[in-house]
């Protein structure tokens, strides 16, 4: 069995989850599921970034120690993964000991190489990113850029990691793995980046500046810098693991590719002398308003309130039909509920209710065996086979959104055909032909919902299983042999109905800003 592990970052505890914390989860989850169904050995890790600045502070804020302060936010963003139906292996803490450890032990092998020395800084300093900044980081004007926040000049002795040293190789890396970053146009943004000479890397902050951090193993005076230990997170949950490492995929956001990711983190592997991941897959942003969601604009939408309102799938559904992966897109209301209607009542819970509805009239509830076999049916089986073959290399590609938009397609494809096989109609007529033709449809149009869920199953795992709960029907466990249209549902004996995407009730008015 083929071993895939996949990442998503890990979340600062500074504040609630919000939308586009939970997107990154469920487009994580959703690879990992179709993963699994693909036959691969999955290992899925998320967590929490506990350390820094940012926590220390909003802790400072709330009057209480950063351990307590990232308990509570922890336990909020652990608590997200059931509500979205994550099926993650693993979360880890950075405060955790199995962190800890590996951090200092990474930190201590590089210092013994000789890639970690000591010196003297002066410059300015972004609380905010938690960055030292550069003259070329300026705005024309000379101010700063808004996302630094308040920007501070510093003069500290600091421990650096020899990254400059490494910029070569990077180069070549990529300019030979020209797949590592998905989508590929972000690869060339990192090389661009790359034009420019790299500055070794501060990896220490003094303790009176900053005490919640890992101590350095090699002088207790300093912490870790935040990116330095959270980085690490995506090896040290698996460290003693053998066989998991490398990743094959980690799943972050675009804000965090250059340079944390792109830049530090192979550098940093490649320098500990460790294989390195797979590649990078950078999503893009849920926008409010062409803004960027979150905590500090005010505009995050809480996932749990759609969550609660529309249920876990139909979330997970919206996410992940809407956005083409590493592109921005506009959350609004409006759409939402364009795709939940026409998409999931309509198409999905109208051909589930038919379904049931017309094998309990005409049939006694026992899906029948398929008879006679014409051109409307044959016009459904071509596009299920073209549904198929084009959705495995689709989901493999990162191009969920077209491969559901072709699920879609079919289900509604499959509505039309019940449409002009009328078996309302059929149901009427004594004809030893109608009744044929009426086993017929009953047949296509259940076996046809049974294989247009196995393709949605891993984006909406529990309408999934309801759906064959209510055909009758339990799935065997090789999905790619689920994928066959043979008729395997007669004698299925189906429930009488299944409310699964109940009309909202009409939207709250939004409050008027006063
Ligand atoms: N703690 C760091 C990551 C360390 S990974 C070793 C961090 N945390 S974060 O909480 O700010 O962001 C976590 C993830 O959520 C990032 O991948 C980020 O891109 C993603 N998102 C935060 N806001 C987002 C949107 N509005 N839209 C989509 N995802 C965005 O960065």
């Amino acid at each position: 069995m083929k071993s895939f592990y996949i990442t998503t970052a890990i979340d600062y505890v500074n504040g609630s989850p919000h939308l586009g914390h939970a997107y990154e989860k469920v487009l994580t989850d959703v690879i990992a599921r179709f993963r699994r169904q693909m036959g691969d050995k999955v290992h899925f890790l998320t967590g929490v970034d506990e350390h820094g600045q940012k926590v220390q502070q909003s802790a400072k804020v709330r009057g209480i120690p950063p351990q307590q302060f990232a308990d509570e936010v922890s336990a909020e963003f652990r608590a997200l993964l059931p509500k979205l139906n994550i099926s993650n292996d693993d979360f880890i803490r950075t405060t955790e000991e199995r962190h800890k450890k590996v951090v200092r032990q990474v930190l201590q092998q590089l210092f013994d190489k000789g890639e970690i020395y000591k010196a003297e800084y002066q410059g300015f300093y972004s609380a905010r990113q938690e960055q030292f900044l550069q003259e070329k980081d300026r705005n024309p004007d000379g101010s700063w850029p808004e996302i630094y926040g308040e920007v501070t000049s510093i003069a500290e002795s600091n421990y650096f990691f020899k990254l400059r040293g490494y910029q070569e190789w990077l180069v070549q890396f990529l300019t030979k793995n020209e797949n590592f970053i998905f989508p590929r146009f972000r690869q060339k943004q990192v090389m661009e980046f790359l034009k420019d000479p790299l500055n070794d890397l501060c990896i220490s902050r003094p303790r009176e500046r900053l005490a919640w951090g890992i101590p350095l193993p090699f002088d207790e005076d300093y912490v870790t810098y935040v990116w330095f230990d959270a980085l690490i997170n995506y090896y040290s949950a698996v460290a003693d693991q053998p066989g998991v490492w490398p990743a094959a995929w980690h799943v972050i956001g675009k804000d965090i590719l250059v340079p944390p990711h792109a830049v530090y983190w192979p550098i940093m592997l490649h320098a500990a002398g460790l294989p390195l991941p797979g590649g990078i897959i950078a999503h893009g942003w849920w926008l409010q308003r062409g803004a960027k969601m979150s905590k500090s604009l005010g505009n995050a939408l809480n996932p749990l309130d759609l969550i609660a309102e529309f249920g876990a799938d139909a979330f997970r559904y919206f996410v992940i039909r809407e956005m083409n992966v590493g592109q921005d897109s506009e959350f609004t209301r409006e759409q939402f509920l364009v795709r939940y209607n026409s998409e999931l009542a309509n198409s999905l819970g109208n051909l589930v209710n038919r379904t049931l509805n017309m094998t309990a009239r005409f049939a006694q509830g026992v899906i029948p065996a398929a008879g006679l076999v014409e051109d409307p049916e044959k016009e459904l089986h071509a596009l299920w086979t073209k549904t198929r073959d084009e959705f495995i290399p689709l989901c493999e590609g990162f191009q969920f959104h077209t491969a559901l938009e072709h699920v879609m397609g079919f289900l509604t494809a499959t509505n039309a055909y019940i449409e002009k096989r009328a078996p309302w109609k059929l149901g009427k007529s004594a004809e030893p032909r109608d009744q044929e033709l009426l086993r017929t449809s009953l047949a296509t149009m259940a076996e046809a919902l049974r294989l247009g869920v196995a393709l949605l199953e891993f984006v909406m795992p529990a309408s999934a299983a309801k759906i064959n709960g209510v055909l009758g029907y339990a799935p065997g466990n090789i999905w790619k042999d689920e994928l066959a249209w043979d008729g395997r549902l007669t004698g299925c004996k189906t429930a009488e109905a299944l409310v699964l995407f109940p009309r909202p009730q009409p939207a709250a008015k939004p409050a008027t800003p006063s």
